[in-house]
Parts: structure tokens; sequence; C-alpha cells
């Protein structure tokens, strides 16, 4: 998956090669830093203005000053694929830290570093069109997973857990009662219902989760935010996780057992459709079954 070659440092643009930091960065030495994935569809970005929004919440609420406005950020990340002629399926990172300073755990005088990259993305088409796995562990995180913040050992861990497992997600609870996964939401489908936990400071407030919110009212397909049990996942007719990477993604098989008749159920199926026509993908054929 190619890193195209102009970046943004700052807003200006450098050769990716050219951009590196200091050893004594707020991001690699605390983690002190907020980021963002946004996903871009045939040279288009696909919910933006969301993640634009959410970056300056995220930086907001660990008091880390942007050096440029959201119409500057805006201007800069267009022109990010146009300088790289990005016309297909992509995602871009940002990342913004406290800056590069000399270790110490009280904020440094500094300016904020700040960078972005295009890299290009197929969708995943196969997982979308048959579903995959996921393992249930426990939801060891910090209290504000509101914030996409760069502290990501935990979600490391269990993800790499549902990796040596064979699996795609690790789903997270707490007590019981299921957050979110390593790197997405998630969702269960009962009786036709769709419930998933409310936006609340336990899980990070997906742009994606989001827009599937309105697209189930769309779709007259009931929508819960009510945290549902472990249990409750397990005798689920339908299960399925959203991000700006996974899209809808469904899961056909938690720990060692099929969810419903092990394939993707109709509601997910016709979320994802909903979602693709959205996301103004040519190919929308790509749904469950
Ligand atoms: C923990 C977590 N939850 C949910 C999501 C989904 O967020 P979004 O829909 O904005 O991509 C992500 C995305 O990376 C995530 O890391």
């Amino acid at each position: 998956m190619t890193v195209h070659s102009y970046v943004l440092s700052q807003l200006e643009f450098v050769d990716r090669h050219s951009l590196t930091y200091p050893f004594e960065e707020r991001g690699l030495q605390f983690g002190d830093g907020v980021y963002e994935v946004i996903r871009v569809y045939g040279g288009n970005y696909y919910l933006k203005n969301e993640h634009v929004d959410r970056l300056f919440r995220s930086a907001e609420a660990v008091k880390i000053d942007l050096p440029f406005s959201k119409d500057e950020l805006h201007a800069s990340l267009s022109e990010l694929l146009s300088k790289n002629n990005v016309t297909g399926n992509a995602k871009v990172y940002l990342q913004a830290t406290r800056g590069s300073a000399t270790r110490d755990h009280v904020f440094p005088s500094v300016p904020a570093n700040f960078y972005a990259y295009v890299q290009d993305m197929p969708r995943p088409e196969e997982k979308l069109r048959h579903g995959v796995s996921a393992i249930v562990r426990p939801d060891i995180r910090w209290q504000n997973c509101y914030i996409k913040s760069l502290n990501l050992l935990p979600n490391v861990l269990a993800k790499q857990e549902a990796s040596e497992y064979g699996a795609y997600e690790a789903i997270l609870h707490r007590d019981g009662k299921v957050t979110e996964c390593s790197s997405s939401n998630v969702y269960i489908v009962k009786k036709g219902t769709v419930y998933t936990h409310p936006e609340t400071n336990q899980i990070l407030h997906g742009c994606v989760r989001a827009r599937v919110k309105q697209l189930a009212y769309q779709e007259k397909i009931p929508f819960v935010e009510a945290a549902f049990s472990a249990t409750q996942l397990m005798e689920a007719d339908e299960v399925f996780v959203t991000s700006s990477t996974s899209e809808v993604m469904p899961i056909v098989q938690v720990d060692n057992q099929t969810i419903g008749n092990g394939k993707p159920g109709n509601i997910t199926s016709k979320l994802q459709h909903a979602y693709a026509v959205d996301a103004n993908i040519a190919d929308y054929s790509i749904v469950g079954k």
C-alpha cells in the first residue's frame, strides 16, 4: 500500500522521506497526541468534516493547541489529494502531538507537531462479502475513550490477540457490558433492531457510527443506543462492526460460536448497501451473501 510522496508537515508540503522528528518528541515519548484516519473513495474524502471536527475536539480535550484553523486544515487536506494525484481508494492519516521538547511530563512551551499523509487502500471486498470473526476480551483502557489519543497500547494488545487467534477484531467489554472493539464500533441485531453502546466517554464516537445511525433511520431500521451484554452478543441474530477502514463489516463468528446462520445478515447487508451509496462508491454490489 503505497504512501504518496507529498506529505503535510504542519501545513507545508514536504517529501515523505524528508519528514523526521527529534527523538525527544511528545508523541514518541508519551503518546502525547491525537490522530485521525479519513477514508477516501475514488479520490474523494468521505466524512471529512466529521473527522476534522473530531480532531479538534480530541486536541481540545487534551489541551493541545493546533497551529491552524479548521478551514486551513480542510484546504490543505484537499490539496494533499490533488498534489498526489489520488484518484482511487485511499486513507489519510493525521497526527498532532504536543511537540518536540526535552523530556518532562509537564507541558513544554513549544508548538504542536502535525503531519498527514495519504496511502492507497483497497476496500476489504472479500471480508465485506463473507464476514469475519472476532474474539471477546476485557476492555482495559482508560476512562476517556472518546478522545482519539495516540495511547493505543491496550488496543494494540487486543488486536494482536485477535490476530493470533486468526480473528479480525477484538470485541471489548467492561464488567460484561460490550463497549466497542480495538479499532471499530460494534453492533448487534436482535429481532430486526440494531443495538450499540451509547456515545459516552467509554467509546470512540465513530464517524461511521454516526452516519450508520442516520442510514438506519433512513432505511427505517430501529436503532437503539443502549449497552448490551457479552451474553446478548453471543445470542444475537447478526453482529457487525464499523470504522473508516472496515466500513460495515459483518461478524459471523465470535470466539468459537457461529452468529446467526454464519453468513452476513439482512440488516447488515442493507446497511452495507446504504453505506456504499452514501459514500458514492462506484461498485456497491459488495454486500453480504
Ligand atoms: C477504538 C475505535 N473505535 C471506533 C472506531 C471507528 O471510528 P470511525 O468510524 O470514526 O473510523 C475506531 C477507528 O479507528 C477506533 O479506533
